[in-house]
């Protein structure tokens, strides 16, 4: 059997419920290439999972491209640089989007978190501890690529989402991700989303090319979670700050993010150890995540 070390946000146990009040799902949202529908995808599954019932908080982490708020048309002043020193708290700065999802917009706060002094880690620690038991599911939307900020996202976060379109740069930029954060980071398990397909089985031909160059090169697990369609309503039902499953619950694209919502709700849940907001914070603003051997 293989052994590779991974980082202790992937221990997990086998019991498909997780919203006992304890524990916080914390999914990175990411990709290779920009452009592909990762904010499009957070936003969605954001209200797929609440529409289940889950309480779901959502992190901008973006920060060239940061446009959760701007999407959902919520306006805000203050953002976690105002919650780093200390001139308000972290409920101050939260918004609220559709169906109740809370969302904490972008800030230059999130650049540096490996950066961040003593103080500002212990300030950060607590203001997300005071949350652990106000969110079942943490989606964080990350920048694309391999910057120094999504890889902590990534390796702090117990679920990385990648999302990749029918494009080879979007194909060969996902394979480079996978390929960094694996080897320099860790991580063995990856959930791959394929979005702006024409058909499920253009999704499963996506997957199927990842999967192809990643078992000659790594040693990773990949998870097809899913295949959004190609549909311009996905953008501007958002816009009206609506679900799609609410505006036109019989296109493909509603009935895909419901399936997402699902099957990430089946997904293992967190244990008590590495599912906390807390527990995720402090992994943040480590400089190096620990690790330690797991077996495949
Ligand atoms: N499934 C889809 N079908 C059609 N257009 C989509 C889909 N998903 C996203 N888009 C569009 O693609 C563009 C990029 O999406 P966005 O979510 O901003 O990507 P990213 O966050 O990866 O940069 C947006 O115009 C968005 O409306
Ligand atoms: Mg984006």
């Amino acid at each position: 059997m293989n052994v590779v070390e991974i980082s202790p946000r992937t221990t997990t146990t086998s019991v498909s419920k997780y919203d006992n009040n304890e524990t916080t799902r914390v999914i990175a949202v990411t990709s290779g290439k920009g452009g592909v529908g990762k904010t499009t995808v957070a936003i969605n599954m954001a209200l797929g999972l609440a529409e289940k019932g889950k309480r779901v908080m959502l992190m901008d982490a973006d920060l060239g491209l940061a446009n959760v708020d701007v999407m959902l048309g919520l306006r805000h002043t203050l953002n976690l640089s105002h919650v780093l020193k200390g001139e308000c708290d972290l409920e101050d700065i939260i918004l609220t989007g559709p169906r109740g999802i809370k969302v904490i917009p972008a800030s230059s706060g999130v650049k540096q978190m490996a950066d961040l002094s003593e103080p500002e880690q212990a300030g950060l620690i607590h203001a997300f501890s005071s949350l652990s038991k106000q969110a079942d599911v943490l989606l964080i939307d990350t920048a694309a690529g391999i910057n120094s900020n999504t890889v902590k996202f990534c390796t702090a976060a117990q679920e990385v989402l990648l999302v990749v379109c029918n494009e080879p740069a979007s194909i060969t930029d996902a394979y480079a991700t996978i390929k960094v954060l694996n080897q320099d980071h860790g991580i063995n398990r990856f959930r791959i989303l394929a979005n702006m397909a024409q058909s499920s089985m253009e999704g499963a031909k996506i997957f199927q090319k990842l999967v192809d160059v990643t078992e000659q090169f790594l040693n990773v697990s990949l998870d097809l979670v899913g295949t959004i369609p190609y549909d311009l309503n996905s953008r501007k039902v958002v816009q009206q700050r609506k679900a799609i499953f609410d505006v036109l619950p019989g296109s493909g694209a509603a009935r895909a993010y419901k399936r997402l919502a699902d099957r990430t709700d089946k997904w293992s849940i967190p244990t008590k150890a590495n599912g906390s907001l807390q527990f995720f914070v402090e992994q943040l603003v480590q400089a190096e995540p620990k690790k330690r051997q797991v077996q495949l």
